[in-house]
C-alpha cells in the first residue's frame, strides 16, 4: 500500500466518527506521529510503500481515536500560542479558549516595568511558559499546580521551552502563601459544576476532572481564590481569570465582593465573555 493510500482510506475511517475537514486534519497528524514528517514531507512522499508495521500503528492510532481518545494524547504535544507542550493522562490539553487570558495578561503586563506573575492551577504551564517567553522583563513567574499527575508535564514543558525565570510551586492555590507582591495573577481554575460534568463530551472524559469540577456550581476557586489573593497583590495590581461561558457576570460579582475594582469582561474570538479581570485598589 503507498502512504497516498493508507491517508485515504484512514480518513474515510475517521469520517465514520468526525466532520470530512476533521477527519482529514486529524489524519495527517496521527500520520505525521508515525512517520516523524509533517504534512509538505508526507505529500512528498505520498507515493512510498508503506510497511506492516506502520498500517498496524495506524490501524491502533485510529482505533483509540475512534473511541473517543483524544486526539492531542494519541499525539503527546499540543500547540499554545505557537509553543509545543507535551501532554498526556492526567493534564489539561491547552484550550484556544485560554488564549483569550493569555492576550488579556500580556496586556495587562505592559502596565509594570518589572512584574512578578503568578499563574494559579497551571496544568500543563501553557499560561506561565508563554509569560515567560514573552513577557521578557518579568524576573519571576510563580507556577502553582497541586496534581501529582500534571506535574511531570508542567516540569518538562519549562525545561523543554526553556524558562529559567519559572519557579514550579507543588502545591494547593488555596494555602500557597508568596513570599513577595505580585503584580499580575492568572488562573484558570476548575469551573465545571456537577451537572455539567454529566454532560461532557467523550474526549473530555479522559481529561483529570480535578482539572474540570468545582463546587458552588462551579464558582468555588473563583470565590475563594479572590478573597485569598487580594492582599498579595501591589496596589493596582491585576487579578485575571478564565471563566465558564455561563460564569462571567456571576465571577465579576465575586471579585467585587473581594474588594477589585476596574472589574472587566472581556469575550473570546467567539464573542462568549471569557475573561474577567480586576485590579486591586
Ligand atoms: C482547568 S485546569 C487549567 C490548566 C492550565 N492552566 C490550562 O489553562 O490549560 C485547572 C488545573 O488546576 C489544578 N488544580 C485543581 N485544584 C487545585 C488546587 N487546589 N491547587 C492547585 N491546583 C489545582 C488541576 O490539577 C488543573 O491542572
Amino acid at each position: 500500500m503507498k502512504l497516498w493510500d493508507l491517508y485515504e482510506k484512514s480518513a474515510v475511517d475517521l469520517g465514520s466518527f468526525l466532520p470530512d475537514s476533521t477527519a482529514s486534519f486529524e489524519t495527517y497528524c496521527l500520520l505525521e506521529q508515525i512517520f516523524g514528517w509533517n504534512r509538505h514531507q508526507l505529500l512528498l512522499h505520498k507515493d512510498m510503500e508503506v510497511n506492516e508495521e506502520q498500517i498496524q500503528k495506524m490501524d491502533t492510532l485510529l482505533q483509540r481515536r475512534k473511541e473517543g481518545y483524544p486526539l492531542q494524547y494519541l499525539l503527546g504535544t499540543w500547540e499554545f500560542w505557537n509553543y509545543e507542550f507535551a501532554v498526556g493522562e492526567g493534564v489539561l490539553i491547552p484550550r484556544g479558549d485560554t488564549e483569550t487570558l493569555c492576550e488579556a495578561v500580556l496586556d495587562a503586563a505592559k502596565g509594570f516595568t518589572a512584574p512578578v506573575i503568578a499563574d494559579l492551577c497551571s496544568g500543563s504551564g501553557c499560561l506561565p511558559v508563554v509569560f515567560s517567553k514573552e513577557i521578557p522583563n518579568a524576573p519571576r513567574i510563580y507556577a502553582v499546580e497541586l496534581s501529582e499527575e500534571a506535574l511531570p508535564y508542567l516540569r518538562k514543558n519549562v525545561e523543554k521551552n526553556n524558562c529559567t525565570n519559572i519557579t514550579i510551586i507543588h502545591g494547593d492555590v488555596l494555602t500557597w502563601t508568596p513570599n513577595e507582591p505580585l503584580h499580575i495573577i492568572s488562573s484558570n481554575p476548575p469551573y465545571l459544576s456537577a451537572e455539567e460534568m454529566l454532560e461532557l463530551q467523550k474526549e473530555v472524559t479522559y481529561e483529570p476532572k480535578m482539572a474540570l469540577e468545582a463546587p458552588e456550581n462551579g464558582l468555588y476557586f473563583y470565590r475563594m481564590l479572590s478573597q485569598r489573593y487580594l492582599d498579595f497583590l501591589v496596589n493596582n495590581g491585576v487579578l485575571a481569570f478564565e471563566v465558564g461561558y455561563r460564569q462571567a457576570k456571576e465571577v465579576a460579582a465575586l471579585m467585587e465582593v473581594a474588594g477589585f475594582v476596574d472589574i472587566r469582561i472581556i469575550p473570546d474570538l467567539c464573542g462568549i465573555d471569557r475573561v474577567v479581570l480586576g485590579r486591586k485598589p
